[in-house]
């Protein structure tokens, strides 16, 4: 575990310019890696992201069998164990900061005859598990946790694992994502029936890699994604694109600082993952996506990003599954828009990286902000101009808390600083030199530890 590292930004003087190189995907990185364990063959992937999430995914992918190697070329190769093979971990797989890694990787260990234990951080061991226990118990998987549903987990594979069909309860990529990576091994059709669409990378990388993965939209409106056990995955190519979720940061950042223009290449702009572009877009922002294409099944673009006006705008609740990891960031830009941004449907920042519905009111309101907070909702009254700023947030372990913050401190009246800066490692590593390489003032501060003093 990392000591915490305090971190400071500033207003900035001169508009951010310059091309952003952004790291890759998370969650089409963590899914490369494990479908490369349950492949037969290798597989080789370029642009993954090279951040501590990404990396405990790798960590655990060996003790399940998977040979990998990675790095100096840029390329990451896995030899992958097949579905089947696994191999029983030896120790206990430490997930670090990622919920997604755990919960998939749950999944997969679900639907195989073997025993592994789970542990994480102090903010994982918070996240509730009992979303993915219920249906992976169903498929004949057991698990032991600690009050809660909580990691520490002890997971007994299903030896036969029996194919579901479910329909998610909350919309949920993971909890999608591990019964479908369970259904790989099971005997029969597996089907998760979704009533809000939620990301989709699981299922195109499953194609990707060889798998039939059918999707049928229903009368009522959901989707019923179904997969037969006993496929085949086959180790192949997977060039991963550049993190939409991610690239709000600067792209937030350029928005709110006057005369800014900058751009960033080859970000996935998967619609399940786009709405913070939409939604910056219906608030006035000069943000456009250039060069559309589709590679890997993944469709990508390069976006442009200038200085802005920004009104407040009500959130459509539907579009809160396809920007699930950004409210922090828009937060941010409805403190320095004219008008009320209206965000609701946001019981599920509850249970992220921190409660970041809570984290995100208390630091606004630090910030001299003025905000409502319901129990799924918040309202953030911006007054056309950025707030005072000049305050100390806590972070609670949570990256995109950390970086949303830090982009506030650009353009507030005064410094913001965020008391552990650390976890932006997990997701975005090159965040503060990439700030500062457009023309931002992000500064890592000393930390300050009281003394120990032994009698
Ligand atoms: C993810 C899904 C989302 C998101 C997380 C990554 C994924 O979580 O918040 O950062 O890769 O499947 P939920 O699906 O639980 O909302």
């Amino acid at each position: 575990m990392s000591l915490p590292q305090p971190m400071k930004s500033a207003r900035v003087s001169a508009p951010l310019h310059g091309n952003a190189l952004i790291p890759g995907d998370k969650s089409i990185s963590h899914r490369a890696l494990m479908l490369g364990l349950l492949a037969e063959g290798e597989t080789i992937i370029s642009g993954l992201l090279e951040g501590e999430d990404v990396l405990d995914t790798a960590e655990a992918c060996r003790l399940l069998g998977a040979r990998i190697s990675g790095g100096r070329d840029g390329l990451w190769r896995v030899h992958g164990a097949g579905i089947g093979n696994l191999k029983e971990p030896a120790k206990v797989i430490d997930m670090g900061n990622s919920g997604t890694s755990t919960r998939l990787l749950a999944g997969i260990i679900a639907g195989h005859d073997i025993s592994a234990v789970m542990t994480g951080d102090n903010s994982l061991v918070r996240r509730p598990m009992k979303r993915i226990i219920e249906p992976l118990g169903q498929m004949g998987a057991q698990f032991i946790t600690r009050d809660g549903g909580r990691l520490p987990m002890a997971i007994r594979g299903a030896g036969h694992a029996a194919a579901i069909s479910y329909r998610l309860p909350v919309a949920s990529a993971q909890v999608k994502s591990a019964i479908l990576l369970a259904g790989l091994n099971a005997a029969g059709v597996t089907t998760v029936i979704e009533d809000h669409p939620t990301r989709d990378h699981s299922e195109n990388m499953l194609r990707h890699f060889g798998a039939e993965v059918l999707v049928e939209k229903r009368d009522d409106g959901s989707e019923a994604i179904t997969l037969k056990g006993g496929q085949l995955l086959r180790g192949c190519a997977v060039d991963v694109p550049a993190d939409p979720s991610s690239a709000a940061f600067p792209a937030v950042a350029a928005c709110l600082v006057p005369g800014s223009e900058i751009r960033m290449d080859n970000i996935c702009v998967n619609p399940r993952r786009a709405g913070i572009y939409e939604t910056l877009r219906e608030m006035g922002a000069a943000l456009e996506f250039v060069n559309e294409r589709v590679e890997a099944g993944e469709k990508v673009a390069d976006i442009v990003v200038r200085g802005s006006v920004l009104n407040g705008i009500d959130v459509p609740v539907a579009r809160v599954p396809s920007m699930i990891d950004e409210f922090p960031v828009l937060a941010v830009a409805a403190s320095c828009a004219t008008g009320i941004t209206r965000m609701t449907g946001l019981a599920e920042l509850r249970v992220k990286e921190s409660d970041r519905l809570k984290m995100i009111a208390d630091g606004l309101a630090a910030c001299g902000v003025a905000i409502e907070m319901g129990e799924d909702s918040l309202l953030v009254h911006g007054a056309g101009k950025p707030p005072r700023g000049g305050a100390l947030i806590e972070t609670a372990l949570d990256h995109r808390i950390a970086m949303s913050f830090l982009v506030l401190g650009l353009v507030a009246d005064e410094p913001v600083t965020v008391d552990d800066g650390a976890p932006i490692r997990t997701s975005f590593p090159n965040f503060v030199d990439l700030m500062n390489d457009l023309g931002g003032a992000l500064e890592v501060l000393e930390a300050d530890f009281p003394d120990f003093t032994l009698d």
